[in-house]
């Protein structure tokens, strides 16, 4: 019976997403500017990561703010009132403050006073972290609209002296309304993992439990983010084309009949990487990063509102998405829109 519906693609689906929204700041960097900045060229940034320009918040403008600029549009587009809410969760790690979360300062800013808010800390996963605890939640009947959320704005903590990480990160959010299934269509399986052995790969040392922040800290440049770059990308290739694999195996899916795959967008040989990997053609994997380079959290979420925008996913097509991230950290979410 299970596999006749796997052949049929025909699935149990207990949630959906019903509106999707996506913030940027207007200011822009582009790989000229970094070109005035350290000693780098807009042929190695474009060659190496695929990324031309990103955005960055101009000052006084806090992550929340973008949150809550994302959730906005996605609310009207599932035509969800912020009382309608019953929990936010945002995959974050440069919220506003050290805490609270900022999931409270959005709930604030949405009036969306029946909403338990809170982060969850799993850097570029955290938007796939975020919908497998939705999708659990709905399952659960639990709550009947979630909002997820992805944001942030590593331009905060990111080092403009060091060329290695600067050219690769903006700011955004990007937010989904998650809420019951109409039983045709929605999240058909959720996949999310850890690999705590890699977590020194990439951090930001300072400013925790244990490098409180101190001159010293300020001094050795630990509260902004560092990373093992080659290293990093070795292990996010493996990782993703791991979640990949095993999620389309374990749903009985064959990559064929995906219409669309969003990976998390760090670098265009990473993506092009996990598209080989699953044997998908790279017409069928859609990439923004050389208009936002790496939003983290925020990166799948903009991307998949895009390609919604853009006509490039629609209605009932099966759509996978993909990411890695600080922790390490990894996930996929596979879905029929
Ligand atoms: N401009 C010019 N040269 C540079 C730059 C730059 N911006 N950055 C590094 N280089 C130099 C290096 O110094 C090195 O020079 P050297 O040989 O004289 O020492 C040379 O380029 C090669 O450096 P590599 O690090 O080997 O370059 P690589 O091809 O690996 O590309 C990159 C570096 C783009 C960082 C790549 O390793 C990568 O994408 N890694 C994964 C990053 C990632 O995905 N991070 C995820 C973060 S997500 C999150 O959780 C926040």
């Amino acid at each position: 019976m299970e596999n006749l519906a796997r052949e049929k693609l025909d699935f149990k689906y207990d949630s959906m997403i019903t509106g999707l929204g996506f913030a940027v700041p207007k200011k822009v960097l582009t790989n000229k500017d970094f070109e005035r900045m350290v000693d780098t060229s807009d042929e190695w940034i474009v060659e190496r990561t695929g990324m031309k320009e990103r955005h960055i918040g101009e000052e006084g403008v806090v992550t929340s703010d973008l949150c809550a600029d994302a959730a906005k549009i996605a609310m009207e587009r599932a035509n969800v009132s912020a009382e309608q809410i019953d929990a936010i969760i945002i995959g974050t790690i440069t919220g506003d403050v050290g805490f609270p979360a900022t999931a409270c300062y959005v709930q604030n800013k949405l009036n969306a006073v029946n909403a338990v808010a809170f982060d969850i800390s799993a850097a570029c996963s955290g938007f796939l972290y975020a919908l497998e605890l939705a999708d659990a939640y709905i399952a659960s009947g639990k709550y009947k609209t979630i909002l997820t959320i992805g944001g942030e704005m590593l331009s905060r903590v990111t080092d403009y002296q060091d060329r290695r990480t600067c050219v690769l990160f903006g700011d955004g959010a990007g937010a989904a309304i998650i809420q019951p299934s109409d039983g045709t269509r929605g999240i058909i399986s959720t996949y999310i993992g850890t690999d705590g052995h890699l977590a020194d790969l990439l951090m930001m040392p300072g400013g925790g439990s244990k490098y409180p922040a101190s001159i010293e800290t300020v001094k050795e440049r630990m509260h902004y983010i560092q990373m093992a770059g080659q290293e990093v990308f070795k292990a996010a290739v493996k990782t993703m084309g791991d979640a990949a694999v095993k999620i389309l195996h374990d749903s009985g899916v064959p990559g064929d009949k995906l219409k669309l795959l969003i990976t998390h967008q760090a670098n265009t040989r990473i993506i092009n990487a996990t598209a080989k990997r699953i044997k998908i053609p790279m017409e069928k994997v859609f990439i923004n990063i050389e208009k936002y380079g790496n939003t983290s959290a925020a990166s799948i979420p903009i991307a998949l509102t895009e390609a919604v925008e853009q006509g490039v996913l629609q209605k009932d097509d099966l759509c996978l998405l993909v990411s890695f991230g600080g922790g390490f950290t990894f996930g996929a979410v596979l879905f029929k829109y």
